[in-house]
């Protein structure tokens, strides 16, 4: 038996001040998007700001169902749309946020599973990896390049082609 470790670096900034001009745009954008969360359920607003290499920024935020798997979070209705709109222009990075009256968030929410997994399907796409901004308003942010540091074991595609036998 072999035992493995697997150590995950990512940045930290203690507040959006000590972030480059153009990314703390990108974080503020994110905060924009919190406007349009449907969250009536969770009462936990996300907005998500994607930055394109054209400069465009796409905003989206979770969007609830009554039926409460229906909903999608913020990150996958930023990036499906991508897909569906923009897949010809990379994605450079991508903020996300939170905001909820319950209770005070202290840093940033980390996004879902299911979200890392979308994000590694749309790096795979553009052949590059995206800078990943999470940020707690009013405190740090968190940054990663690529979605591998926060998902190691991502589901690759190439799992799904037989492999050469030996
Ligand atoms: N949510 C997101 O939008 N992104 C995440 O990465 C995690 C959770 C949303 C889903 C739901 O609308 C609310 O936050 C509470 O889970």
């Amino acid at each position: 038996m072999n035992s493995h470790e697997i150590k995950i670096a990512f940045n930290e900034y203690n507040t959006l001040a000590e972030l480059s001009i153009p990314d703390k745009l990108l974080c503020d954008e994110a905060v924009r998007a919190l406007e349009t969360s449907h969250s009536p359920y969770s009462k936990f607003k996300v907005g998500a700001a994607v930055l394109l290499q054209s400069g465009t920024i796409l905003h989206a935020s979770n969007q609830e169902n009554v039926a409460y798997p229906s909903g999608l979070c913020a990150e996958r209705v930023a990036l499906f749309h991508w897909g569906t709109a923009h897949a010809d222009d990379p994605i450079v990075a991508m903020a996300v946020t939170a905001h909820t009256n319950d209770f005070k968030l202290t840093k940033p929410i980390t996004s879902c599973g299911a979200c890392l997994q979308v994000m590694a399907e749309c790096e795979k796409r553009q052949h590059q990896p995206f800078r990943i901004l999470l940020y707690c308003i009013g405190g740090p942010v968190w940054e990663v390049n690529g979605v591998q540091s926060f998902l190691p074991f991502m589901f690759f595609e190439d799992r799904l082609i037989q492999q050469p036998s030996l």
